[in-house]
């Protein structure tokens, strides 16, 4: 099947006993045994559920992986990811990451034992570089959040597999959704969503994803989803499923909108910088044409006049709506410095205060760029 087709079919079938053709929402926390330990596939909806065992099929075969888990979160996804560490090993991390992964990182594992240090991910010869001998993984988003940095896969999940010693590479997908990006295919071990975001795709639901390839991975990381137990319910993951049914239209529709209001932005006398992976100003534009497929749904600029301008033009705008998330098909703006990136600051991956993030929607292009015109002017 071809990934359009996938997005609608994978992991889904009619129903066997009724012949729904949606997957049934299985709202049911356990399920009768015929005898003891002679179950019918399920015992017990922590550990598994009929809606979310579709919801995983679907995201395996999305991301070319061989098996994919759901989790309530996209923090508890990377946090299950983050079990497969102990004490006394490292992770490299790209220094523009998700503040909230920042937090889980500095706040809650260091205090564990877990290391943590950042390099410029952009330049696969610093990732090299920051590598010691205990690092266990490294950590990428790509495109990043709020940045839209973007690193090499292929590059750096060469230099980690290089090692003598097992390295994993995680990638943060979350971003650039598995219609615009691959990472499995590109090399790197694991990949993880806030399905929260473009897999959901309508800012009505809360969740996360793992998805990777490896048999020794897949035993240990279902092992702490059911021990850890951060799943999902069944009416989350019929969301997610339906959201994932038109992945591909409105990715091509937020990427077109996207790089009209990064042309905009541009060529706008007020705007310092703009920030999109496809734009001919962008410093990795090469690398993001190779291994994305359109620049997606995320532009950030910088405003020359500084932070008290930044956040007079994201409480000015009428269609942007000013609100944390992304991903959805209405557009929001916000400050990352004083709203999703607030833990970062006073660190070394503070975000400049003057830098304002759109998650551009699949609204008429001309409405946006009508709003953002009169917000700036
Ligand atoms: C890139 C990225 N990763 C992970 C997360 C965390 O996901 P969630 O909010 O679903 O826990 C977010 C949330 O904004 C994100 O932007």
């Amino acid at each position: 099947m071809r990934f359009e087709t996938s997005c609608i079919h994978a992991g889904q079938r009619p129903d066997p006993t009724t012949g729904a053709v949606m997957t049934p929402v299985y709202q049911t926390a356990t399920y009768v045994q015929d005898g003891i330990g002679k179950h019918r596939g399920y015992e017990y909806s922590r550990t598994g559920n009929p809606t979310r065992t579709a919801l995983e099929a679907c995201l395996a075969e999305l991301e070319g992986g061989q098996f994919g888990l759901a989790f309530s979160s996209g923090m508890a996804a990377t946090d299950t990811v983050l079990r497969l560490l102990g004490p006394g090993d490292h992770l490299l991390a790209g220094n523009d990451v998700y503040g909230g992964t920042f937090r889980l990182f500095e706040r809650v594992l260091r205090p564990y034992g877990l290391d943590f240090s950042y390099v410029d991910a952009t330049d696969p010869s610093q990732v090299k570089s920051g590598l010691r001998p205990n690092t266990r993984m490294i950590w990428l988003e790509t495109p990043t959040n709020p940045f839209l940095n973007v690193s090499d896969i292929s590059a750096i999940a060469e230099i980690a597999h290089n090692r003598r010693s097992l390295t994993l590479v995680v990638v943060d997908n979350t971003f650039a959704t598995p219609y615009l990006q691959r990472p499995l295919e590109l090399g790197a071990d694991i990949v993880v969503h806030s399905t929260t975001k473009y897999l959901g795709g309508h800012s009505d639901v809360v969740g996360g994803a793992v998805v990777a390839r490896d048999e020794v991975l897949r035993e240990r990381l279902a092992f702490l989803q059911n021990a850890v137990g951060a799943v999902p319910g069944p009416l989350d993951c019929f969301l997610v499923l339906r959201g994932i049914k038109t992945l591909p239209v409105r990715m091509d529709r937020h990427s077109e909108n996207a790089a009209a209001i990064a042309d905009l932005l541009a060529a706008h006398p007020k705007v310092d910088r703009v920030l999109y992976p496809f734009h001919p100003s962008h410093s990795q534009v090469d690398v993001a044409r190779r291994q994305m497929r359109s620049g997606g749904g995320m532009v950030s600029f910088i405003l020359k006049d500084g932070a008290d301008e930044a956040r007079r033009v994201a409480e000015s705008t009428h269609l942007f709506a000013l609100a944390e998330s992304l991903g959805g098909v209405e557009s929001l703006i916000e400050i990352p410095a004083a709203m999703t990136h607030a833990s970062t600051a006073n660190s070394p991956l503070a975000v400049d205060p003057s830098l304002v993030r759109l998650s551009v929607g699949i609204e008429h292009r001309d409405d946006l760029l009508a709003d953002l015109e009169r917000a700036l002017g």
